[in-house]
């Protein structure tokens, strides 16, 4: 049957090969695929085959069949593009040229930060968007009454939960699973009730990082907080870290890059506002009750933790000023990087 088959397959797509214009290709479609052409008698044939045989027979045919279409498509594209020479189709102009995509301009500077932080011994850890009260809040050592609670800065879900608003819910969902020590970074989205405007925006992005070991030290974030800033934000930045509050670290910081774009020496920078000093993001060393949440002995083990917002970076390195751009999808924007 194969031989069979074969023949039938390569005369037809001989013949539609040949044909010289639509009409003739309209009989041999009706001729090499109709109901009562030489392939599909072959395949009326298959069942009286024995049943072991049936399969591969009808895969043949089925393959043949398939070629026999494609053949006909291929014609038939083809003399509707000579039909068309002359009018429309111009074959001395230059193809179109492909879009070629490239990486988000947030995907890359996720991509170059997580190089920077593996170089440091980081590795990646990942946690949900929709999470729940308990990692985004309670095991971060915020109390009941924390204005950040408030609805007016989450988004709760409608039966329970709620979009995370912070990436540092990812170091609770890694210190609940693995033993230290730790050393984690975690790139992703979080959400807060904001009015949308120019340096606020509801969905943004932050890359959470977490050190945990024995006899890990304010110096190890420093020097590791440093060390990102030079890498990513040029060699002779330099970091200033000022007292804060966060309830899940003690004693918490912010820490501020120098202005890469002005060095402090344009007192109406845009970036720095003239100060020098760009905010990047907050810090700390963990707090003894978010161990004790996490079951780590806080007498037997110190971490650091830091969480920075990752538009923010972006915004400074290109000069951005508008960050509803990176969540708009306008390939007018996302093209220039
Ligand atoms: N999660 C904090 C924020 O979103 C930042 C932070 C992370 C602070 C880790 C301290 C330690 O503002």
């Amino acid at each position: 049957m194969l031989e069979e088959v074969q023949q039938i397959e390569s005369k037809a797509v001989a013949e539609i090969q040949a044909a010289e214009d639509e009409k003739i290709l309209e009989e041999l479609r009706i001729r090499h695929l109709g109901r009562k052409s030489p392939l599909r008698l072959v395949m009326g044939q298959i069942g009286q085959l024995p049943a072991a045989e049936r399969p591969a027979s009808g895969q043949i045919a089925g393959q043949a069949q398939k070629a026999i279409q494609q053949a006909f498509d291929d014609k038939e594209m083809a003399l509707r593009q000579a039909g068309d020479t002359g009018s429309a189709l111009d074959v001395t102009l230059p193809g179109r040229r492909p879009l070629l995509g490239r990486a988000h301009p947030l995907a890359q500077l996720t991509d170059e930060l997580v190089n920077v932080f593996q170089g440091m011994g980081f590795d990646i850890a990942d946690g949900p968007e929709a999470e729940d009260e308990y990692h985004n809040f309670d095991a971060l050592n915020t109390p009941d009454d924390h204005p950040a609670r408030d609805s007016h800065d989450t988004f709760y879900l409608e039966d329970t939960g709620l979009l995370r608003t912070q990436t540092s819910t990812v170091q609770i969902r890694v210190m609940e699973k693995t033993p230290p020590p730790i050393r984690i970074i975690s790139p992703g989205r979080c959400y807060r009730k904001e009015t949308v405007d120019a340096t606020h925006h509801f969905a943004f992005h932050q890359i959470e990082g977490l050190y945990v070991d024995r006899g890990v030290s304010f110096a190890d974030l420093k020097g590791t907080i440093e060390a990102m800033g030079r890498q990513v934000l040029g060699e002779d930045t330099k970091v200033r870290f000022r007292p804060h509050f966060f309830p899940f670290t003690e004693p918490s910081v912010e820490y501020d890059f120098t202005c890469s774009i002005c060095h402090g020496e344009n007192a109406t920078c845009s970036i720095c506002k003239g100060t020098g000093w760009i905010e990047i993001a907050g810090a700390g060393m963990v707090d003894p009750a978010v161990f004790e949440n996490v079951g780590y002995d806080p007498e037997e083990f110190t971490g650091c933790a830091f969480g920075m917002g990752l538009e923010r970076i972006a915004m400074i390195r290109h000069g951005i000023d508008d960050i509803r751009l990176f969540l708009e999808n306008d390939l007018r924007f996302t093209r220039q990087f």
